[in-house]
């Protein structure tokens, strides 16, 4: 819509200057009113209640982490995500194409694994993906325990030859046994490869990050400054959360990609794992938590810039074409759904030693 559209919109939200305004998510020094303003309209309060059937807030953590030895589980998971002796080369871990310190990215279009060798798909981050439906693009593993098994075995990630060579280099470090054992109680061999991936599993399910739509659906309709108000209408108006809904703003469904207007890719997605024709092209929505900060865009990490990406996904996916204003405005909203990193959660612990 064009920019006196934009302002309309404003105006129907109650909102002030400021409205449609470029991407930031503070408000200008002096301007602190006007957070302040929109929570006191009707027409925030439902846009709000539209929200909040579509969204959802994000748990303290994904449900499987309530077993009594949940905390071991996720102690030992932290230290085996940062561990490079799962891989064949000792140099690669689960951090390095997940960096829990760069919003569980690697900002890379494709990653280098095992002697810089690249996959054919983007790194998706770890951050908030125990929310998803499955994992991977095409969603071939079901849950977060699953998966961490395929890149420690994947020849162009980690490399490891088979379970038992990856069960040998854990039963090698002696600061292993303890912290197995106590994640795992009663087993006669709990240093298996199946309870790496469940441990690494239990400590992805910590790993969310709270924002501010978060306390915006809580009911704290001030938390979204007037520019973000407007992108989240212009958002939902546009039709975006027909696909990028729930809990994680995505990760709940397969969709096309290319539904309107074919969008150029070798890679034929879900129907790969499946071998289902009908799958062709369909891949997992992502999740727009942290979108921001996770850049490169879409399977094959080829869209820089998220701009772009917005107004490619309203071509393609809803046959639709942005200007500038309405994209400024998506941008906004976006802005809130970078969230807070648990540092003391993330922190890199202390890994056994070798001997
Ligand atoms: C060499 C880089 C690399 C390493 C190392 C790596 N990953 Fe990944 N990871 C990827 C790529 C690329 C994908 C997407 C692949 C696909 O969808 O086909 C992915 C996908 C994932 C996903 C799915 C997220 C989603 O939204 O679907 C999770 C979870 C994940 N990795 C966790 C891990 C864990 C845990 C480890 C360590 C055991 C690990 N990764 C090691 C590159 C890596
Ligand atoms: C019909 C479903 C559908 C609709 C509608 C839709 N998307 Fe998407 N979106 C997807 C799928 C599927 C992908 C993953 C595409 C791929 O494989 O790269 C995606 C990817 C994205 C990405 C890149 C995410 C990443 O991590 O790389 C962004 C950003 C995005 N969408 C934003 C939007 C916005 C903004 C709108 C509204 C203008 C929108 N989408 C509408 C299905 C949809």
């Amino acid at each position: 819509m064009p920019r006196s559209l934009l302002v309309a919109t404003c105006a129907t939200l109650g909102l002030a200057a400021g409205c449609g305004g470029p991407s930031t998510s503070q408000p200008p020094a002096g301007a602190a009113g006007l957070a302040a303003a929109p929570a006191a309209t009707p027409e925030v309060t439902a846009l709000q209640a539209q929200a909040a059937a579509l969204f959802q807030p994000l748990p303290a953590a994904v449900p499987g982490t309530t077993d009594p030895a949940a905390g071991a589980k996720v102690s030992l998971g932290r230290m085996l995500y940062y561990d490079a002796r799962l891989s064949k080369g000792g140099d690669v871990s689960c951090n390095s194409c997940h960096g829990l310190d760069t919003y569980g990215v690697d900002n890379a279009p494709t990653s280098s694994g095992h002697q810089g060798q690249k996959g054919g798909r983007n790194s998706p981050t770890t951050y908030n993906a125990a929310l998803h439906v499955a994992q991977f693009w095409d969603g071939r593993a079901a849950d977060v325990e699953a998966q961490a098994k395929g890149p420690v075995l994947n020849p162009v990630e980690m490399a490891m030859a088979d379970a038992a060579a990856v069960e040998a280099v854990l039963r090698a470090i002696p600061g292993y046994a303890a912290p197995f054992a106590a994640a795992f109680p009663g087993e006669a061999q709990p240093v298996t490869f199946d309870n790496m991936a469940l441990a690494i599993g239990a400590f992805e399910r910590g790993l969310v990050t709270p924002s501010a739509f978060d306390s915006f659906l809580g009911g704290d309709v001030a938390a979204l400054d007037a520019g973000q108000l407007a992108g989240l209408k212009v958002f939902l108006d546009s039709g975006c959360g027909s696909c990028h809904n729930g809990v994680a703003i995505g990760g709940g469904t397969f969709q096309k990609l290319g539904l309107v207007k074919p969008f150029e890719t070798a890679d034929i997605g879900r129907a790969e794992a499946t071998k289902n024709e009908a799958d062709r092209f369909f891949f997992k929505v992502p999740s727009l938590r942290n979108i921001e900060k996770t850049a490169p865009y879409f399977h094959d990490g080829k869209v820089a810039d998220l701009d772009a990406a917005v107004r490619l996904m309203a071509e393609h996916q809803l046959g639709r074409t942005l200007d500038e204003a309405q994209v400024a405005a998506i941008r906004s909203f976006l802005g809130s759904l970078t969230g807070t990193v648990p540092a003391e959660y993330v922190a890199r612990p202390q890994l056994p030693e070798a001997t």
